[in-house]
């Protein structure tokens, strides 16, 4: 995998979108990519600068699909914090996405587990994901594949840690009010994108950061799957470096890329 360091979150905002809108604009019109959306707030720099280069610069999304990695579980449709909510108010609304192309888990079905199936179908479908946008969990989860997790499972019903918990709880009101249960794109699901992205920053993603990339192949660390993929790119600030041993060599293959070569 490619690991880009970069000084500021704000730096890799921008490599991050960089690499989205080389997606949406590389194919021709009738033939807009499938769109993999984390939400979290790891992307959100990257899509504050998506919305910019939309409005700015005319960027078009025309025609783009977006498929969400997660969902709450018993959320009710429409509840702000519910992951379809969270990615209309911080991407997609603003851009020329339709509605009735963001796509994700059905976490108010009455049966969640037939809802995973049928994602885990309509993704089928749809795909391959031509880029997958991930954020990393401080216990190395990607999307909400919990350690432990099948490095081929597919989409289905996952109980939350109570780490993951106390970290979404300031989402919301009370902390015992973060669903237990969600549906998550399963590691399988996630390595048959065509290119995973993953960015993080911060001192509190360094050990996860460190165990995805260099750490062993493990379910115990869910995201180490990167290791595993064709295209992966890790795209971090510098304090979310902090513990990569190879952090030097990674630094110069970035300074000798090659002229046109893409992440
Ligand atoms: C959440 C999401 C993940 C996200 C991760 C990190 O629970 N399900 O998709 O990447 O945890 O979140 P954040 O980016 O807010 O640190």
């Amino acid at each position: 995998m490619e690991v880009v360091i970069l000084p500021t979150a704000e730096d890799c905002g921008r490599v991050v979108a960089d690499v989205i809108a080389a997606a949406v604009t590389a194919g021709p019109d009738g033939n807009r990519p499938t769109l993999g959306l984390a939400t979290g707030s790891s992307p959100v720099l990257a899509y504050r600068e998506l919305i910019r280069r939309h409005r700015e610069e005319g960027l078009s999304f025309a025609g783009v699909r977006g498929f969400l990695l997660d969902e709450y579980v018993g959320l009710p449709a429409g509840h702000p914090e519910s992951y379809r909510s969270v990615i209309r108010r911080e991407l997609t609304a603003t851009l020329d996405i339709a509605d009735s192309d963001v796509h994700g888990p059905d976490g108010a079905h009455p049966d969640p587990l037939v809802a995973a199936r049928e994602y885990e179908l309509r993704l089928l479908e749809n795909g391959p994901v031509a880029v997958q946008v991930l954020g990393i969990g401080a216990n190395g989860h990607i999307g909400f594949n919990e350690p432990g997790s099948s490095l081929t499972s597919v989409t289905r019903v996952k109980t939350l840690t109570e780490q993951t918990r106390r970290d979404n709880a300031r989402f919301f009101e009370r902390p015992e009010d973060v669903p237990r249960h969600v549906i998550t794109q399963g590691l399988g699901t996630i390595g048959r994108a065509q290119h995973l992205l993953l960015t993080a920053s911060g001192a509190r993603k360094a050990a996860a950061v460190a165990a995805a990339v260099e750490g062993p192949l493990t379910a115990s660390c869910p995201a180490s799957v990167l290791q595993w993929h064709p295209h992966a790119t890790v795209v971090i600030d510098e304090a979310a470096a902090a513990r990569l041993e190879r952090a030097d060599y990674y630094r110069y293959t970035l300074q000798h890329k090659l002229p046109h070569q893409p992440y």
